[in-house]
């Protein structure tokens, strides 16, 4: 019995990093995963990861900033396994940074629209799939520790992730009734392939990064994966419009 079990389970950004890990997290603990990405390439290795570990997945090439792609995507979902239980929305891009008087404005919408509208959007048809199904869910949005604290030069991102903590918190008062459950897992510093190449670059910079975790560490993305399983799992029965930091205690120094 895995935790997992007769769900099917949908992770958009699953091409790589965190979304990756969850998708092979969703796959070991039994669910049919529909790996989401708009890298067509990186998604399918992720498919090909877990066919060869003995899981079953399929790939759905979406950009889910736009909305069209986002039905389709859960369009597919349905069509390919029958119905939506469980989501993470972990599809993300930063567009820039930089002081606030010096920013493009064309800069920051961009970044509201890949890192929150696009949160939303999935959000609107993942609920819309499972309140057909009329089995309840549960859906785990991605938000970042970045919207914990003010984040000088990081000021979109930063914006757009506080967004998906909010978002999070009033869709799952909108959905508890009807058994949606709608959480979201803050990160704070994870290994992933953008990061390590960030810290080859930015020695001194890593240093301080890793030391800004209580646990003085990074993370891994199979640490990120393990709390959106759990959120995801009916061991999470009673948990909804929560944000649970997965950050060696970064956020609480
Ligand atoms: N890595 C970290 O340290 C860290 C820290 C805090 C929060 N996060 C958050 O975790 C999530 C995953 O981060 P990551 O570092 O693994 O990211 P990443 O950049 O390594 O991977 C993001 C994946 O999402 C895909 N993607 C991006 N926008 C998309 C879109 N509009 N449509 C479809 N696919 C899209 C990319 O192709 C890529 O496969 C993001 O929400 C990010 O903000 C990461």
């Amino acid at each position: 019995m895995y935790l997992l079990d007769n769900k099917v389970g949908l992770v958009t950004g699953g091409g790589v990093g965190i979304g990756r890990a969850i998708c092979e997290a969703f796959a070991r603990e039994g669910a049919k995963v529909i790996v989401a990405d708009f890298n067509a390439e990186t998604g399918q290795e992720t498919v090909d990861i877990i066919k060869e570990a003995g899981g079953e997945a399929h790939f759905v090439c979406a950009d889910v900033s736009n909305e069209e792609q986002v039905k389709a995507m859960i369009d597919a979902a349905i069509t390919i396994f029958g119905r939506l239980d469980i989501a993470c929305n972990s599809a993300a891009v930063s567009r820039g940074s930089g002081p606030i008087h010096e920013f493009e404005r064309s800069v920051f919408d961009d970044t509201l629209e890949m890192c929150l509208t696009n949160t939303w959007l999935c959000l609107k048809h993942e609920v819309g799939a499972m309140l057909d199904s009329g089995k309840g869910g549960s859906i785990v949005n991605i938000s970042s520790n970045s919207s914990l604290r003010g984040q000088p030069y990081n000021t979109a991102y930063a914006a757009a992730k506080s967004g998906v903590n909010v978002l999070t918190k009033s869709s799952a008062v909108e959905y508890g009734k009807k058994g949606i459950r709608i959480n979201a897992v803050s990160p704070g510093v994870i290994r992933t392939p953008g990061i390590e190449k960030y810290f080859k670059e930015q020695p001194k910079l890593a240093d301080a990064l890793e030391r800004s975790a209580a646990m003085s560490r990074i993370g891994e993305p199979s640490e990120v994966a393990e709390a959106v399983v759990f959120l995801c799992s009916d061991k999470a029965s009673f948990i909804t419009g929560q944000l649970l930091s997965v950050d060696g205690g970064a956020a609480v120094k």
